[in-house]
């Protein structure tokens, strides 16, 4: 039997990837005017990264991480997210003391063993930033604002923005308590995960899937009522820079996202079109977590955008990038394919993509070539055209063909549209 990909992976064949790389060259461009920097790291960390970063009863850390012991030494683990590397990063070279304000990016492979289906992968993709070193509200909104800009830069102009405040080390173990006794009140109705969990984590709780708990958390005590009087402060500021920035938003106190490190405002972005699946990114303020890595008390807000959910979007919406204009030499006989070999350089050094055939075939079969890799002109040489110094350019939209000279081809394929 062959050997195929292995579960929730898969290949990423050279007909998406126009789209794979104008999400990332946009993302570049955008993030880079805010002042995001690159940064990349290992895919293999400690295992204890992310069990003490993530939470150790999340469904990542539980169920979902693909860990092993290395050779008899340290357990590692694949990275299922970016931002508990980040944060090690940031400490582990130094940043947080040499300049602690600073912001990234990144792009790349993320690793959760969670059950497949549209939309949920086992290896996928994130385009993530982080901030560091600003507490003000002002940097929640400003970041949302900015992904909100990038989504709709690539065409996406119907997702929603929820968001929610899940409250300080203050507020937030009131709110605990409370929904904590509710759950009490109600442990029959939840699932044996949720059972489990409710001690350790209730607001996991809200989290999850399955129906019964949906409906019945519906009725339970919300985070929004129980906000102390600096979180409700703060998360109404970000809502009116939301507003005054010109990002809608609809406020949702479920929002409490699948990782422990979270305080303050949290916030999914969700389209209608992606299934269960529905979050294309989400993100929020982290600012307990550079300190509980062993760093100083430092502020952190960042997001990450799931990549294949992206391009899922696009590729049932609108954009599709024009490929750039491409010429396919048919060459006929040894001599023209040598000559062939140099038109083809001169033509990508002027950017035109420019293909071959080495081997001198028949001239209909490199015409049916050209057609099946779908070039745009065809410029045929051949003995004859070889002693008049010239070549023939066919338009393979139109079938048009001319008389070009030899050294007025690049001129001619450059004043041409595709
Ligand atoms: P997350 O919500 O776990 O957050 O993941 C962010 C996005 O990654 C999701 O909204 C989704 O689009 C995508 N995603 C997650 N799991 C999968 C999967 N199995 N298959 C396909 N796509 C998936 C984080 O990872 C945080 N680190 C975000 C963050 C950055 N918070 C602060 N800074």
């Amino acid at each position: 039997m062959s050997i195929r990909t292995l579960r929730g992976m898969r290949d990423i064949l050279p007909d998406e990837i126009p789209l794979w790389q104008e999400v990332e060259a946009k993302a570049r461009e955008l993030f880079s005017l805010y002042g995001y920097e690159e940064i990349r790291t290992p895919l293999l960390e400690e295992l204890s990264l992310f069990s003490r970063s993530l939470g150790d009863t999340t469904n990542v850390v539980e169920k979902e991480m693909y860990s092993f012991q290395d050779k008899g030494e340290k357990m590692i683990a694949l990275r299922p997210e970016g931002t508990a590397s980040v944060v090690r990063a940031y400490i582990e070279g130094g940043q947080v003391v040499r300049e602690p304000v600073v912001r990234y990016y990144y792009i790349g492979p993320m690793y959760r063993r969670e059950r497949p289906q549209q939309g949920r992968f086992r290896e996928f993709h994130q385009i993530g930033v982080e901030a560091f070193g600003i507490a003000s509200p002002l940097l929640d909104a400003e970041v949302i604002h900015m992904l909100d800009l990038y989504l709709k830069s690539l065409g996406l102009l119907d997702l929603e923005t929820e968001i929610n405040s899940l409250g300080c080390p203050i507020c937030r173990p009131k709110y605990h308590k409370a929904f904590h006794d509710f759950l009490l009140q109600n442990q029959a109705v939840l699932c044996e995960d949720c059972k489990r969990r409710m001690d350790k984590n209730p607001l996991r709780v809200l989290d999850c899937k399955e129906e019964d708990c949906r409906k019945l958390t519906e009725e339970a005590p919300s985070i929004q009522d129980h906000l102390c009087e600096v979180c409700e402060k703060d998360f109404d500021l970000v809502l009116e820079t939301l507003g005054h920035l010109g990002s809608a938003y609809k406020v949702n106190p479920r929002i409490v996202r699948g990782l422990d490190y979270y305080i303050k405002t949290t916030f999914e972005m969700t389209s209608t079109q992606l299934g269960s699946q529905c979050a294309v990114a989400g993100g929020g303020r982290y600012d307990g977590l550079v300190r509980l890595m062993g760093g100083p008390n430092i502020p952190g807000f960042g997001f990450a955008i799931g990549q294949e959910r992206l391009i899922e979007l696009m590729k049932t919406g609108c954009t599709v990038q024009a490929s750039k204009k491409s010429v396919f030499i048919a060459a006929l006989g040894e001599r023209a394919v040598r000559e062939g070999i140099q038109l083809a350089e001169k033509l990508r050094k002027e950017g035109l993509r420019a293909d071959i055939d080495y081997e001198g075939k028949s001239l209909k079969a490199q015409m049916r070539f050209a057609d099946r890799s779908k070039a745009h002109y065809v410029v045929i040489l051949g003995d004859d055209e070889l002693k008049k110094k010239a070549v023939v350019i066919r338009d393979m939209t139109s079938q048009n063909q001319e008389e070009v000279a030899l050294n007025k081809v690049i001129d001619y394929l450059k004043e041409r549209k595709v």
